[in-house]
């Protein structure tokens, strides 16, 4: 894809998110969201203000919410696959630490868990053509970085699996990050074409979801250079303890000029510690570089400690009593199976009507 395609999708994207965003205050239960994340580690600062804090007031609107853990998708790209389970039970503990509060409309789960949402992958398969998976620019930079030295087939078709995670349960709105912009688009072709196909035009059985688009811009690591992530060695886990999260700052790159200025572009690292304050205290980061000011750098990350300690404590002691519940986070996930399954049984038998593969 050409790079100046990709800016015009990306800004048709945005304003679409826009609409969805003031209709969905209006109108929550018009809407499902669906999002999802694959279990390879535990969920860091980036993660918490980028999408988990977004994912908890869209759920407290009273928007249907299903979260799904993607326990498949870590096959297609990660050789080791021992820590799957453990790292779903990590991510359960991170969610409802964050607030998300498990309920009839809001669940989680893997996807792996939900046979009936699984099986539209081979009717999917048939609606899209290999050169579009070729082309797909989130797949072709995964495949470039990861660790595989061939390009298996699940790595291939994950974005189909992925129009199944959303479809199954007909979700409308899937809130994302840039880069998941493609596989939504083809979440959205393998709607309409299913739909053309296989559906009267008056009685369609999937929607066309929208991917609604993340306001906080991205955060980057400690080392400002790159995107906040685990691999990286760059983040500040939510499960890191106070003095962790104290000596990571301590060594977070910052620059030369010792006063202390909201400068994006020009001080990338600094304008980042900035911002991570802001996000703890609601303050604009021009007012807190003013108050730091001649501080220098030292000031700027005890302010950034202190912030994030403090934002964080009510998540870190709630992280530490789920920690042993581990009856309660199994029983979390088997209620949320149960709910998807429900819904992807429902969804499988009308696909099978509208396919004539009823027996
Ligand atoms: N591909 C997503 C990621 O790498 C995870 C994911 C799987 C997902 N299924 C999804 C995200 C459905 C949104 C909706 O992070």
């Amino acid at each position: 894809m050409e790079s100046k395609e990709i800016s015009a999708t990306y800004e048709a994207a945005l304003a679409r998110s826009k609409k969805i965003e003031s209709d969905i205050q209006l109108h929550p239960e018009r809407y499902r969201v669906l999002t999802g994340d694959r279990p390879t580690g535990r969920l860091h600062i980036g993660h918490y203000f980028g999408s988990l804090q977004n994912r908890v007031r869209l759920a407290n609107l009273g928007v249907p919410t299903c979260i799904l853990i993607a326990d498949y998708q870590v096959l297609t790209d990660h050789e080791a696959f021992s820590e799957i389970s453990q790292n779903t039970k990590q991510l359960v503990i991170d969610y409802l630490a964050a607030g998300i509060k498990p309920s009839d409309k809001v669940i989680i789960y893997p996807h792996s868990y939900i046979p009936e949402a699984n099986q539209l992958m081979l009717p999917f398969l048939t609606l899209v053509s290999s050169s579009e998976l070729e082309r797909n620019p989130t797949v072709k930079e995964e495949i470039s970085k990861s660790e595989l030295s061939t390009v298996n087939a699940g790595m291939l078709t994950y974005p189909i699996h992925q129009a199944c995670d959303i479809l199954y349960c007909k979700g409308t709105v899937v809130p994302v990050g840039k880069d998941q912009l493609p596989h939504i688009e083809l979440t959205q072709k393998i709607a309409r074409r299913f739909n053309k196909k296989f559906c009267k035009p008056d009685s369609p059985i999937f929607p066309e979801p929208c991917a609604l688009l993340s306001k906080t811009p991205s955060i980057l690591g400690l080392d400002g250079s790159q995107k906040m992530s685990k691999s990286r060695g760059n983040a500040i886990m939510l499960c890191a303890t106070e003095d962790e999260t104290a000596n990571l700052i301590k060594k977070a790159k910052t620059d030369s000029d010792r006063h202390i200025t909201y400068d994006p572009v020009n001080r990338p690292e600094v304008a980042n510690l900035l911002m991570l304050i802001s996000l703890c205290t609601d303050e604009e980061p021009t007012a807190i570089a003013e108050r730091i000011g001649d501080g220098g750098g030292g000031l700027l990350k005890k302010t950034l400690t202190e912030a994030l300690n403090e934002k964080l404590r009510p998540l870190r002691a709630e992280r530490i009593k789920l920690e042993s519940s581990p009856d309660y986070i199994r029983s979390v996930l088997l209620d949320g199976v149960e709910r998807a399954r429900a819904m992807a049984i429902e969804t499988l038998n009308e696909v099978r009507r509208a396919m004539n593969m009823e027996i």
